[in-house]
Order: C-alpha cells, then structure tokens, then sequence
C-alpha cells in the first residue's frame, strides 16, 4: 500500500481529529504526565514536525506522530535520564529561545488499533527521519518506549535492552523496529516519565484498589506504582531507552 504523509502545516484540521484519538490509545495513567501538556502546543507552534500517516486513496489518519527539534551537541551518551519529559521541556526551550537546533527528538508515534500490526510503524519512522533530513537536522533521537515491557515489569530496564532474539536484533518489536531502520541503543533513560496522583485519581485511572502503601504492578505500566499512603500520594517513573538514528546530510 502507498502512503502519504500530511503535516500539521499542510492540514491542521486534519492533525485535530486525529490527536482526538490519541487518549484511547493510552493507558489512562499515561495522559497525566504534566509535561504532555505541551505536546499540544507543537500543532501550531512547530507545525512541520506533527504529521500523520494517511492511505494514499483516502484521507484518514492511520497513524500519528510526534517529534521536537532540539540544540544538542554533547555525545548521545550524554543524554539525561529524563527522556522524554527533558526532550519536550528542552525542545520548547530551544524553539523559544529561538536557538538554531541539529538534532530531531521523536515524542510518540500511535498507529492506530485497527492498523495495528502491518508495519506501519516503520513507515512512521522513515517519515520522520525525512522530515529531519529536510531540516538538516542531523540525527534523530528517541526515548523509545518499548512495547512489550509492559509484560515484564519486574525485570530492571537495564536487563530487559540487553533481551535478544535468535538473530540478534532486541527482544522488543518496538526496539526492533528502530534498528531494523539504523538505529543504535545508547542507553536506558530511566526517569523519561514521572507521574504522579493522589490514591484516589490512581483508582481511576487503573481501576484498581490500593489497599497498602506498597508497589503495585498496574496494566500497561513499563515498572510498579508506588503508593504511599499516609502521603495520599501514587509515584510512577517510566524508563524508556534513548536510541539514535544518524540522519544523512542530503
Ligand atoms: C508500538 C506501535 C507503534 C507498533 O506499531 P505497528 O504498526 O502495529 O507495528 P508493526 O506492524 O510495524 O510491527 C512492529 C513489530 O512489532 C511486532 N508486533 C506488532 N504487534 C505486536 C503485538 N501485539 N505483540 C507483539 N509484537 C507485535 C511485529 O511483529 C513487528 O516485529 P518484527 O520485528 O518481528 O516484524 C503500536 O503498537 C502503537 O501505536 N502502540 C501504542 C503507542 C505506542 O506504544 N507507541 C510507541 C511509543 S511512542
């Protein structure tokens, strides 16, 4: 199948209804990261750099995307713990200090449910590295959140990017998919998401009753909840893993 790739500069309207399917796509817990507030802000602030996926024989979204220029020069290696609550803050800090950025940072990317499952994602990837090359932009970086984590969220985040299958590519199909497309794993980022609430907005988002201040393994979390409480208080940190793509320069 052929797709096209329309931006939130090309179609606004369009890049509305489908940032309107996002919150379904999520875990509830997922959408209360304070940080998220400004990806809305990209859609009109940095408009060339949201984009959705459509089929090229009609004009519904399939898929979205997310990405934020940044100004970053020190090794890959250097990147901060904070992932993707840093990329975010950072590449909105860069875009108002009006800094010439060199660096493209991936935020999301959500196919869709019903698209699920045809390599999709990979088209997704491919599209915004183009955009980065169309910026001179010199990498694309991402802290990537690996899909099937959620599976094992006892086991450390260190361990689990060390997980292979048989041909040598990482456990993880959403890991897999940024290799497949040229990318190196730099590091685990292990504070990219930071959620907090109190017991109460805790159950509504899991649906679950917290009965003792202790861990708890929540459905579609990458690592347990805290909850404490005499606090009134639930504590989830999200690792993700920082992985780059070298851009070419055209
Ligand atoms: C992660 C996501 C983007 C993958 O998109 P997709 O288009 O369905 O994935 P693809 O069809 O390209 O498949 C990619 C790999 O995942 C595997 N895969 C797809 N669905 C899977 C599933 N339910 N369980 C396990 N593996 C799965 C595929 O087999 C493929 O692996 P391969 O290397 O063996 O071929 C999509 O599931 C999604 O939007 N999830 C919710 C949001 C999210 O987590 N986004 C990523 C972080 S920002």
């Amino acid at each position: 199948m052929k797709y096209n790739v329309v931006t939130a500069k090309e179609d606004r309207d369009l890049l509305s209804r489908a940032d309107k399917r996002i919150c379904a796509e999520w875990p509830e817990f997922m959408l209360h990261d304070p940080v998220a507030d400004l990806l809305d802000l990209c859609y009109d602030e940095l408009p060339d750099y949201q984009f959705v996926i459509t089929a090229n024989d009609h004009n519904e979204p399939l898929a979205i995307a997310n990405s934020i220029p940044l100004l970053w020069h020190d090794p890959p290696e250097c990147l901060p713990e904070e992932g993707w609550d840093w990329a975010l803050t950072r590449g909105f800090e860069d875009f108002r200090g009006g800094r010439a950025c060199n660096i493209l940072c991936a935020l999301q990317i959500v196919v869709f449910s019903e698209n699920r499952g045809k390599a999709l994602s990979g088209v997704a990837v491919d599209a915004m590295k183009a955009i980065g090359r169309t910026h001179d932009l010199e990498a694309l970086i991402a802290p990537v959140r690996p899909s099937r984590k959620c599976d094992h969220p006892l086991i450390s985040i260190d361990e689990y990017v060390t997980w292979t299958v048989d041909n040598g590519f990482p456990y993880d199909p959403w890991m897999r998919v940024h290799v497949r497309l040229g990318a190196r794993i730099i590091k685990p980022c292990h504070k990219a998401m930071r959620i907090t609430g109190t017991v109460a907005e805790w159950r509504n988002w899991t649906g679950m009753d917290f009965p003792e201040t202790d861990s708890y393994i929540i459905p579609g979390a990458l690592e347990p909840v805290e909850i404490d409480l005499d606090r009134d208080l639930g504590t989830y940190v999200e690792p993700n893993v920082w992985m780059c793509h070298p851009l070419q320069m055209r």
